[in-house]
């Protein structure tokens, strides 16, 4: 039986490794999210039974190790060097002039040109092409110790390829690349975070920062941080030639290496390059604050060699800071969902890197006070996240005298019940649940792109479904008349059928869906994900304690305790009820399902804690079959006490075979990766 697991083991963790790659490096999946978390889970179920076959290389390593006391100190082998820094053509002829009277030629020199990633630099060392140690850049001679930390971050590969066979794995090979927060990811973090009432991270990069630095992997693996890499610290290891054949070389062992690097053969090509990732940044869904230029020929690239900071052979090529100092004309309080009340400071309109700033968050009374703001005050206002403007200080050297400090509202602004502030959250909140303002921002969220997406139902239109009495609840989503809406100021029968269309098309949704679509606080899409995978139906989740969310792995206190009240709640339920009987359908969560689709299961011999009914519905629930005889058709065999024949005939058939223990670790575990 053990060998049948070792050989399982193994070709679930080279399934696992080559369709992850697809996905997280190739960005070009060949099975499903459900077919390969089913895999996973399998993964995870058979180790956690059998600790004894744990592999470093595992892909089980991605959920993230036990915490660390703290970061052990990680000497770098070579040093990891920074760049000098350009900002124009002009300094980058000089760059190109002094590669040239270094080596003392007038030939044509082939340039590299790569997005100077904003992220964290990161070495990984892989002996015997396995990932055994991670650290950060540090002072450049010493990092810290991010080994588990590193592993839980998808595209980075914690085992090597062994490409077409005609190039070995190095005994050694000293990855260099830079680890970061894609923007998308970063903004629904902070989202998250404010829900949550935590500060806000200033940008993608401090987001990395503190999700890399984490000493709980776990914390880490939860956070979907992103990897390029760009060079290694012991070329020797790799005979190539040039920049070029080094990331084609480690492309092939299975590094994500980034799809705008390109190679020049002269100035105007470099510069070109430089002009176009300017154009393009704001596109990109990672920042990028510059391009790198690197001498392409590695033989070259050794003689140029480096100074105590920098190699002579690569330069970044800076883009323009985005910073620009405006006013602070007046400070408007907002009433969101959730009641919290959130400080916006309307600027004077200033452009920022090819954007106008009109608008930015304060965030929090805490913010406002640690960045000593007040109205009148002459700012500097940041494009963070390259999307999101926010004011990095005031300048206070320019005080008239006439600035006023921001003073906040005691009362909501726009029901005037008074504000409650609670001990240990930066947040204050209305705490009316008929406020206006929250109703209609529930409204908002449940039609919007992490609602529904009810196409045609933006902002403005569900304002004015709301103003016209159309809308008040959400169930009132499914009672629009097409006739009324016709009617409407700047509607049309048109417009009026598409949206109803959309509206009835989204009757039937998943279960995560909705439960985001409430607006639950502390429930974002990562909550509601894990909460369609855990509960059968919506009922179920209803139904359940504080105690029994709390079971859940990354449910915490605070998201219990707000899911348990909403569903407590006599209105909610009733809301739910009306739901439903408007012939919503839920559906269940596609990863239930698929969990253990196409699976026929065979039960044998006496199980210990299960009775044969219950393991038999747990199979059906998942998705599974259950069979009663050892025909073709049975894929997994559970085992209990005293099994006859069946098992006998079961492993010479080569099927997979599970303990009782074994069984419902695979039911219970949950989704990860
Ligand atoms: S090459 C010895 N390539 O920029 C060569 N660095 O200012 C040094 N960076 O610490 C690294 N993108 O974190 C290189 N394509 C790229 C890069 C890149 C971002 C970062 C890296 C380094 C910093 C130097």
């Amino acid at each position: 039986m053990d060998q049948r697991i070792t050989e399982r083991l193994e070709h679930l963790r080279e399934q696992i490794r080559f369709h992850g790659h697809r996905y997280h490096v190739l960005d070009d999946p060949l099975i499903a999210d459900g077919e390969y978390d089913a895999l996973f889970r399998e993964l995870l179920a058979l180790e956690a039974a059998h600790p004894e076959l744990a592999a470093p290389d595992s892909p089980s390593h991605r959920v993230g190790g036990p915490p660390l006391e703290s970061f052990a100190p990680a000497e770098h082998i070579a040093p990891m060097l920074s760049l000098d820094n350009i900002f124009d053509v002009g300094e980058f002829a000089v760059f190109e002039d002094k590669v040239r009277r270094y080596l003392k030629t007038d030939e044509p020199l082939r340039f590299v040109t790569e997005p100077k990633l904003d992220g964290l630099a990161v070495e990984l060392v892989y002996r015997q092409g396995m990932l055994v140690e991670g650290s950060t850049r540090g002072d450049g001679l010493i990092g810290e110790n991010i080994t588990a930390q590193l592993k839980t971050v998808a595209p980075i590969p914690l085992k090597l390829f062994f490409g077409d066979g005609s190039s070995l794995v190095p005994e050694e090979l000293i990855v260099r690349g830079e680890v970061f927060l894609p923007k998308r990811v970063f903004a629904q973090l902070n989202q998250q975070r404010e829900q949550e009432g935590e500060a806000p991270f200033a940008n993608p990069r401090n987001a990395a920062a503190g999700s890399l630095r984490q000493l709980d992997p776990k914390i880490t693996a939860r956070r979907p941080l992103a990897f390029y890499v760009y060079g290694v610290g012991n070329p020797e290891a790799l005979a190539v030639c040039s920049q070029e054949a080094l990331l084609i070389a480690l492309a092939g062992f299975g590094f994500p290496v980034n799809n705008l690097i390109n190679v020049c053969r002269d100035q105007q090509e470099v510069y070109a390059r430089y002009q176009h990732l300017l154009a393009i940044r704001h596109e990109l869904d990672y920042e990028i604050d510059g391009m790198v230029v690197k001498v392409d020929d590695t033989d070259l690239q050794q003689r140029l060699g480096a100074t105590a900071r920098a190699p002579r052979w690569a330069v970044a090529w800076k883009f323009p800071a985005v910073q620009a100092t405006t006013v602070i004309d007046a400070v408007e309080f907002q009433v969101g969902r959730t009641g919290a009340v959130t400080p916006v400071a309307h600027l004077r309109p200033v452009e920022v890197n090819g954007a106008m700033v009109r608008r930015a968050t304060l965030h929090n009374r805490d913010e406002i006070e640690r960045k000593d703001l007040r109205v009148h005050d002459v700012v500097l206002v940041q494009r963070a996240g390259d999307v999101i403007p926010e004011i990095v200080k005031a300048i206070a050297g320019q005080r008239s005298g006439r600035e006023q400090p921001i003073a906040f509202p005691v009362q909501c602004p726009e029901c005037g019940v008074p504000l409650l502030a609670v001990a240990g959250e930066a947040v204050v909140r209305c705490g009316n649940r008929y406020c206006p303002a929250q109703s209609l921002q529930k409204l908002i969220h449940f039609a919007g792109k992490r609602g529904l997406d009810l196409e045609g139902l933006g902002k403005k239109n569900v304002e004015q479904l709301v103003s016209e009495g159309l809308i008040r609840t959400i169930p009132d989503f499914f009672r629009l008349d097409a006739g009324r809406l016709a009617r409407l100021d700047g509607w049309g029968e048109k417009s009026a059928q598409n949206i109803l269309a959309a509206i009835t098309a989204r009757k039937i949704l998943s279960l995560a869906q909705l439960i985001t679509a409430f607006g639950i606080r502390h429930v974002g899409e990562v909550t509601a994900a894990l909460l369609a995978r855990h509960f059968a139906d919506l009922s179920q989740l209803m139904a359940a304690s504080k105690e029994q969310l709390l079971q859940i792995e990354g449910v915490g206190e605070q998201t219990a305790e707000s899911l348990a009240a909403y569903f407590q709640d006599q209105e909610n339920r009733e809301m739910v009820a009306q739901l439903i009987d408007l012939g919503i359908v839920v559906r269940i969560d596609a990863s239930r399902q698929a969990f253990l689709d196409g699976r026929v299961f065979l039960f044998t011999g006496t199980l210990q804690t299960l009775s044969r009914e219950e393991a038999k519905q747990l199979v059906k629930t998942h998705g599974g079959q259950v069979a009663t005889s050892i025909g073709q058709r049975v894929t997994d065999v559970v085992v209990g006490d005293k099994a006859g024949s069946k098992k006998r005939k079961a492993a010479e058939m080569n099927l997979a075979l599970w303990s009782e223990e074994a069984f419902l670790a695979l039911i219970n575990q949950e989704r990860t990766g």
